[in-house]
Order: structure tokens, then C-alpha cells, then sequence
């Protein structure tokens, strides 16, 4: 996709779809006007009949427009502009996006909202270049004939006298974090007879030889054994396939401080011996979505250049039954040392993520953020749209916050009371992998992971919800999201120093 930057007009615009936006709570814009002066007014009546009322997402569209530069015009949305943020924005422009992207047109245009309060020009760029490139975006990883189209070109439209490098800025930042959603999409989209282990640590390792500055390391089952990852090998042993660990190093940082995003990724999650239903199962190649964020993240901050040190360790591997499979009952030891009693192998999540969140402390991150699709519990907590915040240290759950806020996600925060850790003591061992009760689920599986990240300020996104739709809804197809990628871009950027 070409990006481009007009600052012209709206009714001069050469485009196979022009896209402007109407707000609910104001009348249509100056640009909107002026191109409505050359339609005859059109749109000015749509609006006083209150077929265009700008609720957000509202689609109109005209066919065969005459008069104007653009051959078909969508009005879309933006809901109030006193409540606008980029989530808002984003949501918006994806909607209008995919609505006109299941046919292949070579050039859509965008007219840039102008005045939104709480984002300058930038931020409105990137969440309109992110937003476009969501939905023109889908599932279809394996379609003879595909079913959505990534247009040929973009065409941002800027009103003129708009400072033109900030909205440059903006349309770069949200193409790099476009595609970032992308490569997080797809790995989540592929199969699992495609994506496994050692496929997806191929893909991570291509991804960064692309990028001059991001460094991958690749750890096979041999060094894994080498490096004591107990935890993560016995979930790893039921499958045929072997289990990779991968390290990816972004060093651009001052002030020596170093991020680590560590990324839950089962490639297939049948549960183990504890064997989930077909229904349960049914979805259950999404359970690498956080190894994929994670990997997608690294892509977007190594592009944008961000002057800050992150660590990715992307934990894979697949979780099946077999003669060689983990057993009820069985004790691991873990990289740290500490033993595990495991009470059910479909609680597998955690145990990866013991060694590779162990793994980042002792590469000496910093700071550490972890993206799981771990609990159904947390699903049942928040709904399919909404992930779970747990952490160590309020300070950074709050930084952790902030950056979900930015890039228009959604996550919140769910308590982590000292006595919760009760529920996951064990007889025989030094912990056990589940609380033994489906109540207060997403966060004992929280209280398990703490108990490897030592002192280090530690947060926990888990994302079993969001990381995967169902059904498709009016921003986005069904299947992998790629959440949180923007989230951990934000992070990083405001790392810095
Ligand atoms: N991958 C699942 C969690 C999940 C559920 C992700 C639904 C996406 C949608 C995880 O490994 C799992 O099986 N968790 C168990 C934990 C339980 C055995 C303590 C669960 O949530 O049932
Ligand atoms: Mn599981
Ligand atoms: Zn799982």
C-alpha cells in the first residue's frame, strides 16, 4: 500500500473512494461543506433529514458522484466530538474501511478530522493510517479467492495550511503500527499444521533479518534442557513437535534501561491429558496471540527507531497428550528452581511463561510486561473485549495503563490481594498450577506468574478475550485481532530516556 499526503480541497480529490467523517454532536465540517457545495447540497439535506446523524460508525455512502474529483463518497461516523479519542477515531475509520475493501479498488482517500480536541493532527494520522489498514485486513490466510483487499494506495487528506511534517509523522507511525497488526493477525490466523514452534520462530527469525537493528536469537529443545526450562519443556514433551524459545534484542536505549515484553505462545492448546472439549478447543489456535503481539511489537518499534532497549522472548510451544505427555500429579522444577505440582495440564500457560518470564529477569529487564491468552476465568470477568491488568508494583501497572489509554485499547485492572496466593500452595512442591477453584481464576493465575518475576515491576495483560473474535463485528473480521501491539508500541515509546 502507498501512503500519500494531499493538502487540497475535499471535492479535488481523484479517488475511487473518498471518506470523510461527520460528527454527531456539530454540523458537517468546513471540508465537508465546501465538497457538499460541488454535490449540490446532497449532503446538507442528508443531514437535516437525519439520515447522516455522525453516530459513531454510521455509514452513508454515494454512488457515482458527480461534480467531484472522487468517483464514490462514505460519510462516516465519529460519534461526539467532545468524547473523540484514538480508539474512537481508529474504531471509525476501520469501520469505513472495511465496508469498502471486500472489492479491490486501487485508491482510497481519507479526509483528516480537523479540531479534535485531546489529539493533535499526528495522533489523529495514526489512528486514521492504523484504523484503514485494520480493516482492509482479513482472516482469509487460506482463501483461493481472496475476500478482502489491502487498496493500492492511501491518500491522507490534510487541511491545507496543516503542518505537513506532524501529519507525515502521523501517517508513518500508523502505517508501521498497521503492519505490526498485521504480522500479529496473520501468525495468529495461520493453522496449526502451519504455525508451530519451530514455523513461527522461522517467521520471527525473517522478520528481523528484515530489520537492521532487531536481534533474534533462537533457543532449540537441546538448549532449552541447557538453560533448565523444566516448566516450559514438560509442557512441550506431549507434542511431536519441539518447543522453541525465542530471544529478540532491540538496543537503542541512553539510559540503559531495558523493557521485556515476553509473550505466551501455544501454538495449538488441546489442553493436554486434560483434555479440552471440541467446543473448547475449537479456537485454540489463538492461544500464541500474546508470542505474536509481542513479535508484531518488536517489528513497529524497531521501525519507528524508538530510542529505548527492549528485550521479546517469545515462549512456543504446543500442548497435546501422548505417551510422553505431563501427567496430573507430576512435579516440574523450574528455570528459578522452584518446583511445580501440576493439578491440571490445560492450565499449561503459566507454566511456559514460569521459564521465560524468569528467563527475562535474569537477561536483566527492567521493567516486564507479559501477553497471555491464559484464563477463561478473565473472559468470564470482563467479557471477550476487555483484558485483565494484574501486577506487582502500582506504579507501573499505572504506566502500563497509560499506554493501553493512548493507543485506544481496553484493559483493566483486577486486584491481586495478598491471600489470593493461598489458593495456589501446594503439599508437595513449592507451588501448584491451579487454585483448585474457578473463582478468582484469572487472578491465581497472576499470583502464580509473580511468584517468577522476583522484585522486577512486572505487569500481566491477559488477553484470552480480546485476542480473538468470534464473530466479526463492524471494525474487524473474525479471528486474530492483533490487540495490543499498539499498546506495547506506546509503551516503548514512552520508555524512552
Ligand atoms: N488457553 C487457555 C485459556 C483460554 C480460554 C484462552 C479461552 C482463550 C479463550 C488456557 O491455557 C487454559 O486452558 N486455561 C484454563 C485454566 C484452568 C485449567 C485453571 C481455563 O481457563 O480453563
Ligand atoms: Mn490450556
Ligand atoms: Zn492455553
Amino acid at each position: 500500500m502507498q501512503l500519500q499526503l494531499q493538502f487540497i480541497p475535499l471535492s479535488e480529490v481523484r479517488a475511487d473512494w473518498l471518506i470523510a467523517g461527520a460528527w454527531e454532536d456539530e454540523e458537517l465540517s468546513g471540508a465537508l461543506r465546501q465538497l457538499d457545495d460541488k454535490l449540490g447540497g446532497t449532503l446538507g439535506r442528508l443531514r437535516q433529514k437525519g439520515d447522516i446523524t455522525g453516530k459513531a460508525k454510521e455509514l452513508t455512502t454515494l454512488l457515482a458522484c458527480t461534480g467531484v474529483g472522487a468517483e464514490r463518497l462514505l460519510v462516516v461516523g465519529l460519534g461526539k466530538r467532545t468524547a473523540a479519542d484514538r480508539g474512537a477515531i481508529l474504531e471509525a475509520t476501520a469501520t469505513a474501511a472495511r465496508s469498502i475493501t471486500g472489492k479491490q479498488r486501487d485508491r482510497l482517500a481519507f479526509a483528516l478530522p480537523e479540531n479534535v480536541p485531546n489529539l493533535d493532527l499526528e495522533e489523529v494520522a495514526v489512528a486514521i493510517c492504523a484504523g484503514v489498514m485494520q480493516g482492509a485486513y482479513g482472516p482469509g490466510v487460506r482463501k483461493s479467492e481472496p475476500d478482502r483487499f489491502v487498496p493500492g494506495e492511501l491518500c491522507l487528506v490534510a487541511p491545507t495550511g496543516a503542518p505537513a511534517d506532524r501529519v507525515q509523522q502521523g501517517a508513518r507511525r500508523g502505517e508501521i503500527e498497521g503492519r505490526a497488526v498485521w504480522t500479529a493477525r496473520e501468525l495468529v490466523n495461520l493453522p496449526p499444521c502451519d504455525l508451530y514452534p519451530e514455523t513461527f520462530a522461522q517467521r520471527a527469525r525473517e522478520v528481523a533479518s528484515a530489520l537492521p537493528g532487531l536481534e533474534c536469537t533462537i533457543l532449540d529443545e537441546k538448549q532449552l534442557e541447557a538453560e533448565r526450562m523444566g516448566a516450559l519443556l514438560s509442557v512441550a514433551r506431549g507434542s511431536d513437535r519441539p518447543p522453541r524459545l525465542v530471544v529478540l534484542h532491540y538496543r537503542h536505549g541512553k539510559n540503559g534501561q531495558t523493557l521485556g515484553l515476553v509473550g505466551k505462545g501455544v501454538t495449538f492448546d488441546s489442553g493436554g491429558l486434560s483434555l479440552k472439549t471440541t467446543e473448547q478447543m475449537l479456537d485454540m489456535k489463538c492461544d500464541m496471540a500474546g508470542a505474536a503481539a509481542v513479535l508484531g511489537a518488536m517489528q513497529a518499534i524497531t521501525e519507528l527507531r524508538l530510542p529505548v532497549n527492549v528485550l521479546g522472548v517469545l515462549a512456543l510451544v504446543e500442548n497435546l497428550p501422548s505417551g510422553k505427555a505431563m501427567k496430573l500429579g507430576d512435579v516440574l522444577r523450574a528455570r528459578s528452581g522452584k518446583t511445580i505440582e501440576v493439578l491440571n495440564t490445560d492450565a499449561e500457560g503459566r507454566l511456559i511463561l514460569a521459564d521465560a518470564l524468569a528467563y527475562a529477569v535474569d537477561q536483566k529487564a527492567d521493567h516486564l510486561v507479559d501477553l497471555a491468552t491464559l484464563t477463561g476465568a478473565c473472559v468470564v470477568a470482563l467479557g471477550t473485549e476487555v483484558a485483565g491488568l494484574m501486577s506487582n508494583n502500582e506504579g507501573w501497572a499505572a504506566r502500563v495503563l497509560e499506554a493501553v489509554r493512548r493507543a485506544g485499547e481496553k484493559a483493566w485492572q483486577l486486584p491481586m490481594f495478598p491471600h489470593y496466593a493461598e489458593l495456589i500452595k501446594s503439599h508437595v512442591a513449592d507451588i501448584r498450577n491451579t487454585g483448585g477453584t474457578r473463582y478468582g481464576g484469572a487472578i491465581s493465575a497472576a499470583k502464580f506468574l509473580e511468584a517468577f518475576v522476583g522484585d522486577v515491576p512486572w505487569a500481566h495483560l491477559d488477553i484470552a478475550g480480546p485476542a480473538w473474535a468470534e464473530h466479526e463485528s463492524a471494525d474487524h473480521d473474525a479471528g486474530g485481532t492483533g490487540c495490543f501491539v499498539r499498546t506495547l508500541v506506546e509503551l516503548a515509546r514512552g520508555y524512552g530516556g
